[in-house]
């Protein structure tokens, strides 16, 4: 791996935001399978759409490399994908969120016990838009343990809202990845997943998502962060996403330079013609 040069871009950048620590080639873990999630948020409108959507992705699927993909529908069309996807090796059932609290008499959510009844294999907990609304750093902790211990993969969302000048942002992501995962015994650190997706780059046109350069930097210090958490042989066991404004014309760059495992896809992965173009780039 080329990496001189962009490692003291690096540093430099980290040593500016007072963050510098030593990185090794080798804690650069490469990790062949990429993971893509599809977040459909709260689209479709309707089943059958829903249906549509998923039946035709599956059908094209054999033609899909390395790779694993999510299907995140919302909560009320699990049931309609997970008919569709049942068979396949190579697409898998997400939800968008859960709950963990103790008892049933919790109007309106859904628990662990109905995610893994309906084929559930991945969670994600901790996405900006539920941050904004409903989950604090203390409910996006339990969400992440209670999903990762019931067994789950679980996809931790971590982003800034904005960047300045100071590199704020790095503390942002420490603060969050921190919170979340302090208290993870070891033995689930090879069932967490961590989304990076800054909130200034979610939603928008393509050529506002994260430049490569800055997704690398990132990402190195994401890693770094989990090593000195859980250990550097521990940390290779995480996958880093990034999401935010992925399309068929940016995923390439994003994953190549931006040195991810994989990425979180929000409108792109319900245009199905663009989002298997992009599933079928992928090496
Ligand atoms: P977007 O959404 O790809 O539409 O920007 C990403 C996300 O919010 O997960």
């Amino acid at each position: 791996m080329n990496f001189s040069k962009n490692f003291l871009e690096i540093k430099a950048a980290l040593e500016k935001a007072g963050l510098f620590f030593i990185v090794h080639d080798d804690i650069i873990a490469c990790m062949s399978t990429k993971l893509i999630i599809a977040n459909w948020k709260m689209n479709p409108k309707s089943a059958k759409t829903a249906r549509e959507i998923v039946a035709s992705i599956n059908k094209q699927s054999k033609n899909f490399g390395d790779v694993r993909l999510i299907v995140c529908p919302p909560f009320i069309f699990l049931d309609e994908v997970s008919n569709i996807i049942s068979l396949s090796k190579k697409i898998f059932l997400g939800a968008q969120d859960v709950f963990v609290g103790q008892g049933v008499s919790h109007t309106g959510e859904i628990g662990i016990d109905q995610l893994k009844s309906a084929g559930v294999k991945y969670i994600l907990v901790g996405h900006s838009e539920r941050r904004a609304l409903f989950d604090n750093d203390e409910i996006v902790k339990a969400k992440m343990l209670g999903s990762i211990k019931s067994g789950f993969k679980t996809i931790l969302c971590v982003g800034e809202k904005e960047r300045n000048e100071h590199g704020d942002h790095y503390h942002e992501v420490k603060r969050q990845i921190e919170d979340a995962i302090m208290k993870l015994p070891k033995k689930f650190v090879g069932n967490l997943i961590i989304a990076y997706e800054p909130i200034w780059a979610i939603g928008r046109p393509e050529n506002e998502a994260i430049k490569p350069d800055q997704l690398r930097e990132i990402t190195i210090f994401i890693k770094r962060l989990l090593s000195d958490i859980f250990g550097a042989k521990e940390m290779e066991k995480v996958k880093i996403l990034y999401g935010g404004s992925v399309t068929k014309n940016n995923f390439k760059e994003i994953i190549e330079k931006g040195n991810v495992d994989g990425i979180l896809v929000g409108r792109e992965s319900l245009k199905v013609k663009n989002f298997v173009e992009l599933i079928e780039g992928i090496e």
